[in-house]
């Protein structure tokens, strides 16, 4: 078969590295692609976001199968164009990406089939919004309402701040169009998960379960991020704690689209927060997380591709996956001063080599035409290492990012510090 990934990022090198390992895969294409991507795939210079060239590529080339990393062109309506042109692909409708696109759209879901979530309301109005504010009191949480890149959401501690961050939205044009509309949200408190299901419009299909680490600083604190790390199982979601998820959040969302006329089909990303009264749904997005992708990547053992394809065509009931039992952690590595401003285009003098157990997943890098590789993004490089143990992949990890010599970059230091603590505390794992 020929394949072509769609995206350039740390996540799409790991989706390419597991489905170029596939006898199915005759030929890899991705579209952009970067460095590390291009020596699993043939990169072509096609942006994710462009959604007519992609649907052109994939027509000229006679691709068989497409597979759509990030959530921006899936909200584009890509997968409904390529359908159109006869080209089948993983991942959802436009219509079904609502459940990413729209935060509105997701609550409404979650409200007319019984999906816990926290409670919340809506505002177009800055007014309003400032006396619903008021009157619930802090800690609350401020959200734009469409896609800002992972900047939208504010967990305010004091009323001001949230005042602040509703006037950056609703008249200070923060998050342009994304930002015309709030919402307003009980604050949850707990411990965060996130939970991937790949979805076929009617099946949904566990995948290992994972935790990432948004905050950009040590003991997560600073700015959020795309992600700064995640490691794979996480402790907090046992067997039980999955079996709840899937019959109160992912198989609810998956029948409630069906139902509405808009079956979701790829891989539902439920973001969780495990609270004392059980499991309530943060957000919906509609793609592998970005780094949690990396790590479960390298703990699936079956091929990839039939389980994507079985998505597409509908039929994932007849697929099973086996996960490695090792975990597996990932540490990225960004250029200074992401998540703000950063410099861009610096050189990375030496990556460390990859083995069984550890593989440098490449996120915003490029060669020159000599071969120099630089660092072209805010998130660059993702060190994902196996390991007996949380703690295990921990260190095999940070000894493998010591090797990187980048004088740019940064990591945080403490990647999976909650299940290195369980670890510790119960040796017996
Ligand atoms: P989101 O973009 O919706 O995933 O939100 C980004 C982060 O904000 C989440 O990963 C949580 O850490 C936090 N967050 C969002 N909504 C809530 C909530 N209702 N209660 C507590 N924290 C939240
Ligand atoms: N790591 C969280 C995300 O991909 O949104």
């Amino acid at each position: 078969m020929k394949i072509l990934v769609v995206g350039s990022g740390a996540r799409e090198h790991a989706l390419c590295w597991a489905i170029s390992a596939s006898p199915l895969c005759d030929h890899l294409y991705c579209a952009p692609g970067n460095a590390g991507i291009a020596n699993v795939a043939e990169c072509i210079a096609v942006k994710a976001e462009d959604v007519d060239r992609i649907v052109a590529f994939a027509k000229e080339n006679a691709i068989d199968f497409v597979v759509v990393g990030p959530e921006a062109p899936l909200v584009a309506g890509l997968v409904d164009k390529l359908d159109e042109a006869g080209i089948k692909a993983f991942g959802p409708s436009a219509a079904a990406a609502q459940l990413e696109g729209s935060k509105a759209f997701t609550k409404g879901i979650c409200d007319r089939h019984n999906i816990p979530t926290a409670a919340y309301a809506r505002f177009t109005d800055l007014e309003a919004a400032k006396d619903y504010v008021t009157k619930m009191g802090a800690p609350i949480v401020v959200k734009a309402d469409g896609l800002a890149a992972g900047k939208g959401v504010t967990v305010a501690q004091t009323v001001n701040d949230a005042i602040s961050a509703l006037e950056d939205a609703l008249s200070g044009g923060a998050f342009g169009a994304a930002g015309e509309e709030v919402v307003i949200e009980e604050c949850l408190i707990g411990e965060e998960a996130s939970f991937f299901a790949l979805c076929d419009g009617k099946t949904a299909l566990p995948l290992a379960t994972a935790q990432d680490h948004k905050a950009v600083g040590d003991g997560d604190t600073g700015p959020n991020t795309g992600g700064m790390g995640a490691y794979s199982p996480a402790p907090v979601m046992d067997d039980a704690m999955v079996q709840r998820v899937m019959k109160e959040i992912v198989q609810p969302t998956v029948d409630g689209m069906a139902a509405e006329g808009m079956p979701f089909k790829g891989v539902l990303f439920a973001g969780l927060m495990i609270t004392k009264d059980g499991p309530k749904l943060i957000e919906h997005n509609v793609r592998f997380g970005d780094p949690e992708c990396e790590a479960l990547m390298m703990r699936l053992m079956s091929d990839i591709l039939p389980a994507l394809i079985a998505s597409a065509d509908g039929q994932l009931d007849q697929i099973t996956l086996r996960w490695r039992p090792e975990s597996a952690l990932c540490v990225v590595l960004a250029s200074k001063g992401y998540p703000n401003s950063y410099e861009k285009g610096t050189l990375i003098a030496e990556l460390a080599p990859d083995s069984d157990t550890v593989t440098t997943f490449h996120a915003g890098t490029a060669r020159t035409d000599k071969g120099v590789l630089l660092a072209t993004g805010g998130r660059v490089l993702v060190v994902t290492a196996l390991g007996e143990s949380v703690t295990a992949a921990q260190i095999r990890a940070y000894e493998t990012v010591k090797a990187i010599k980048w004088s740019n970059g940064f990591h945080r230091n403490d990647i999976g510090w909650r299940a290195v603590a369980r670890e510790s505390a119960n040796p017996t794992k």
